[in-house]
């Protein structure tokens, strides 16, 4: 496979994990870009990244980058994809893929009109335990799957400045966190059919916790939660009429899950290591579909990242959280 050679689009917290893990898998770091130059070198210096640029218009102008992995806040997502498409780089963006679905289909449509590729950084549809997980459940190690719970708690800074808090940065917890245990249960069961959320908002507008449920095609049900503010146990379980799956804290990072029959035996002890943090897997994934030829995902393909944005405009709108220009 010929490795592509990645760009990374701005410095904050997570571009320094996924440079990090990037490494860690040997893949080619090319270049990085930042609004500062001192950033970008400073960043360059420590991740062993050959080209610092001053602006992310630098950056897509570099003739030997590939693939831009877009890491600003989400409010920017939209901006940072479409100025990478247009310059001919393929794109992983961080999730979730834009603040709405319009703009969701914005980069759809720009990616297929251009025959690049855009993924959204969803990591944890490409770990290791959850390509397991779906083989155990396509199988039918659980029987018909009737219901599947998962929450994304933490306790995040309450700054009414920070990302996670100000809505001109598309601050709250649904998107920054939520958006973890609705994709998984996109993944699991398919799109919702009915969303009733229910929520609190802080004091910028923005929501700190959300308890949503939904019913999916099978008839199965889903029951989501979500906190910015306080720390639960992050775990995750699917119940199904031939036993159930418990996938272990953090279930939305590498770790362990347990199979049980009907009458409490463990059919499967799942235990894998990972090296690094594991954002590795989705840059395997996206490079992979590449060198095939293929401009998507087949594990998150860009059409279901968009209707994804559409549940959570939907659960948004239920909460009452509205962003200046959404
Ligand atoms: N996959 C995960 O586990 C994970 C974890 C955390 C966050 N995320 C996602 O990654 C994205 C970034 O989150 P983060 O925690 O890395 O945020 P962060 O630490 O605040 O960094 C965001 C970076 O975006 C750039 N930026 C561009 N315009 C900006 C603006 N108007 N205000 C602030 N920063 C701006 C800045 O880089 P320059 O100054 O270099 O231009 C900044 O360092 C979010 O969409 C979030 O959902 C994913």
């Amino acid at each position: 496979m010929t490795a592509l050679r990645w760009g990374i689009l701005a410095t904050g917290g997570i571009a320094h994990a996924f440079a990090s893990d990037l490494r860690v898998a040997g893949r080619t770091l090319a270049a990085v870009g930042s609004r500062r130059i001192e950033a970008a070198q400073e960043f360059a210096a420590q991740h062993g990244i050959p080209r610092a640029h001053g602006s992310y218009e630098e950056l897509v102008n570099d003739p030997d980058v590939d693939i831009v992995y877009i890491a600003t806040p989400h409010s920017h997502h939209l901006e940072g994809a479409v100025l990478a498409l247009e310059h001919g780089k393929h794109v992983l963006i961080e999730k979730p893929l834009t603040l709405d679905a319009d703009e969701a289909v914005a980069i759809r449509d720009i990616a297929a009109a251009r025959g690049l590729l855009a993924m959204e950084a969803m990591w944890t549809r490409y770990l290791p335990h959850m390509v397991r997980l779906r083989e155990l459940l396509e199988a039918g190690a659980i029987g018909e799957i009737r219901a599947l719970s998962a929450d994304h708690t933490q306790s995040l800074p309450t700054d009414p400045a920070h990302r996670l808090n100000a809505l001109e940065l598309g601050g709250g917890a649904l998107l920054d966190l939520g958006v973890y245990p609705v994709s998984f249960a996109w993944d699991i069961l398919g799109a919702p059919a009915e969303i009733r959320a229910v929520g609190r908002l802080g004091e910028t507008g923005a929501d700190t916790e959300a308890a949503i449920s939904m019913t999916h095609a099978s008839g199965a049900v889903s029951s989501l939660l979500t906190s910015s503010r306080a720390a639960g146990a992050n775990v995750a379980q699917i119940v199904g009429t031939a036993g159930r799956v418990e996938i272990d804290s953090v279930w939305y990072t590498p770790t362990s899950f347990r199979v049980y029959g009907t009458d409490g035996s463990v059919r499967e002890d799942y235990r894998g290591e990972v090296a690094g943090r594991g954002m590795q897997f989705q840059a395997l994934h996206a490079e992979a579909a590449i060198a095939e030829g293929r401009a998507d995902s087949t594990l998150l393909p860009l059409e279901e990242s968009v209707a994804i944005m559409g549940t959570l405009d939907e659960i948004r709108s239920q909460l009452g959280v509205r962003y200046p220009r959404g």
